[in-house]
């Protein structure tokens, strides 16, 4: 299992959270703050951030990692780490922590701030000679998602984080999403796009 070097950097900072914010904490979240920050807002680029994210959408997702931890890795999502984090988790657990993240407010700080035109371009329009949807009409003009249909939030998520998701879609190690909706429309992608629409994402502004 890899772990990154700040992980123990930040186990310190989790024995700093206040008691307020402990005690609506569901027990299992402690763990999780190593990696997804203090109430879900990760500083580290490969870690996504979990604040306001779509509960139905984390609860797949943990379902998922779970599935492939139990599964040998043939099916759901794949990851070393978080296959190993969701396999200890129960139903109730992953829906206590799901509705949890869903309630924090995500942090305004972003690292990008320069709009990526190309990315903008095909974020919000498309490619219709290429025959690619607009990432848009499922992630919202805003990429703050939709809660009902599960689709993720996007916006001000780290860009390598976003862009190793696109291309794990594009590869099909990560083939769990409803219908193969992004793998379709990531097989449709360059790097240049990838690229692009990460930077233009990381930017968005998630409140
Ligand atoms: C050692 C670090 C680490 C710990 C601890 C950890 N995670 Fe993760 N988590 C990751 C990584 C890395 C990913 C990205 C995996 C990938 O690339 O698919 C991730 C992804 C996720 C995702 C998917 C987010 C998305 O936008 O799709 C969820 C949900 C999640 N973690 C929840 C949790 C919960 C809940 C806990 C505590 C029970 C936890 N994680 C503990 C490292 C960690
Ligand atoms: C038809 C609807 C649809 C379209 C169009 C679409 N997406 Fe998605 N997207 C989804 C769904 C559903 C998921 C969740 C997949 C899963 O459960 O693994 C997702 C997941 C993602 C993720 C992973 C989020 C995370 O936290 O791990 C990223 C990044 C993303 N989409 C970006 C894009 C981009 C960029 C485009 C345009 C090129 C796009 N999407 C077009 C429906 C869509």
């Amino acid at each position: 299992m890899k772990i990154h070097p700040s992980f123990y950097a930040s186990v310190l900072m989790v024995a700093s959270i206040s008691s307020a914010t402990a005690a609506s904490m569901p027990a299992k979240a402690a763990i999780c703050a190593s990696c997804h920050g203090a109430e879900g807002n990760s500083t580290i680029s490969e870690y996504p951030s979990l604040a306001g994210q779509r509960a139905l959408y984390l609860k797949r997702q943990l379902q998922a990692f779970r599935a492939a931890a139990t599964n040998d890795h043939q099916n759901g999502r794949q990851d070393p780490v978080m296959s190993a984090m969701a396999a200890t988790l129960s139903d109730a657990e992953i829906n206590e922590l799901s509705e949890y993240y869903a309630r924090q407010e995500p942090s305004a700080a972003s690292a990008v701030n320069k709009v990526n035109r190309e990315g903008k371009k095909l974020f919000l329009g498309g490619d219709l000679s290429r025959d690619i949807a607009a990432c848009a009409a499922c992630h919202g003009a805003d990429g703050k998602g939709m809660a009902a249909a599960g689709f993720p939030a996007i916006a001000g998520q780290h860009q390598d984080y976003l862009s190793a998701q696109l291309q794990a879609f594009r590869s099909g190690k990560r083939k769990d999403d409803y219908q193969g909706m992004m793998q379709d429309t990531c097989s449709k992608l360059t790097d240049d796009d990838i690229q692009a629409l990460a930077q233009y994402m990381a930017q968005l502004p998630h409140k």
